[in-house]
């Protein structure tokens, strides 16, 4: 198949590459690095032994998004281009909105000057809310609480129209829960531009000594050690979802959305408790006030994925922390290490 992927030098754009490469796709990578490095898909290259095509590009550059689309014809589009910083979309929402959502648009408009009708897009299972109930359920009601998550719930949207539009299209919602981790050579992983918001790549920059202490942002929920607790899932796993989806839109007309989970919920402390054993080191913290925005609990109900694409997530917390020390230790600052 010929495989058309928008922020593919990004943390789970890289891993997808690099699995769908390894599944002999031949890939054209659109990227603008505004939040990645041309180095991830160097290292790719060489990891794979495999030759792509890369265009530096924006989706918010329509001309450029279609001349790429018209040139490659590609079977199928990855839709990963996209800003994802929960506390950035707060103070620049319109930002969000444009990257996202006209993003988004711009990529469907170029796809039908392309002639190509099948898309996986990138949702998170932020589109959820404050969870109702647990597991949580392709079904379960939608809300979004910030901008970030309101862009997620516009794009699901405009594809499910879209795809109810075009009786031929394909289109594949992946709403991932919480992506960690790095690929087992370490030499592809998360990397940050700024501070980071996250747990992992905050924790792994305190066991590498960027940072002198991780904040827990509460440890009063309602949960079994008072921390927020998570559905952590990893990114091999995660870019291993997108290889099945694509087998799955070969046959597939519509609009399905898929949770991607392990099913299993992970507290922060459980986390620094995995990642000390991984990395053999302490990782010290100090428990903070709750941060705004933060919900208790929240895990997926992962048999859609398994019924329909024949997915399962094959990685354990274990493997997460292992391989993002050998990524962090490896490149302690990060791609520019
Ligand atoms: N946490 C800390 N200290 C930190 C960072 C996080 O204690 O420095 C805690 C949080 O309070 C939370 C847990 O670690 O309990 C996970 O927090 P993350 O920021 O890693 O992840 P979130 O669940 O808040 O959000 C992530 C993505 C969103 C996405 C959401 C989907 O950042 O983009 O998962 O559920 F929408």
């Amino acid at each position: 198949m010929r495989i058309f992927l928008t922020g593919g030098a990004g943390y789970i754009g890289s891993h997808t590459l690099l699995e769908v490469l390894s599944q002999d796709h031949e890939v054209c990578v659109f990227d603008d690095y505004s939040n990645s490095t041309p180095e991830s898909l160097r290292r790719v290259e060489t990891l794979t032994n495999r030759k792509f095509k890369t265009v530096e590009g924006s989706v918010l550059d329509p001309q450029c998004l279609t001349q790429a689309l018209q040139e490659f014809k590609p079977d199928a589009v990855i839709h990963f281009a996209g800003k994802k910083a929960v506390g950035e979309s707060v103070e620049k929402p319109l930002m969000y909105y444009e990257n996202n959502v006209v993003g988004t648009l711009n990529l469907l408009r170029a796809m039908e000057a392309a002639n190509c009708e099948r898309i996986i897009f990138s949702s998170s299972a932020t589109v959820y809310g404050d969870p109702q109930f647990l597991p949580i359920t392709e079904d379960h009601p939608l809300g979004a609480t910030n901008p970030y998550g309101q862009t997620k719930l516009m794009a699901e949207h405009i594809l499910r129209d879209w795809a109810q539009s075009r009786p031929t299209a394909s289109a594949v919602i992946l709403r991932y829960f919480n992506p960690l981790g790095a690929h087992e050579s370490g030499r592809i992983g998360e990397d940050p531009n700024d501070i980071p918001n996250n747990l992992m790549p905050y924790v792994a920059q305190v066991a590498v000594g960027r940072r002198d202490r991780l904040r827990v942002w509460g440890n009063d929920y309602d949960t079994p050690d008072g921390t927020g607790v998570r559905d952590y899932i990893h990114v091999v796993d995660l870019a291993k979802a997108h290889a099945a989806a694509l087998g799955f839109g070969e046959t597939h007309q519509g609009c399905e959305t898929i949770n991607i989970g392990t099913g299993r919920g992970y507290s922060v402390l459980d986390v620094v408790g995995a990642f000390e054993l991984a990395a053999g080191r302490a990782i010290p913290y100090d428990i903070k006030p709750r941060r705004s925005g933060d919900i208790a609990t929240c895990y997926a109900d992962p048999a859609k994925a398994k019924r329909l694409l024949g997915w399962r997530a094959e990685h354990d917390l274990a493997d997460m922390c292992a391989s993002t020390w050998k990524w962090q230790s490896q490149n302690p600052d990060g791609y520019d290490s």
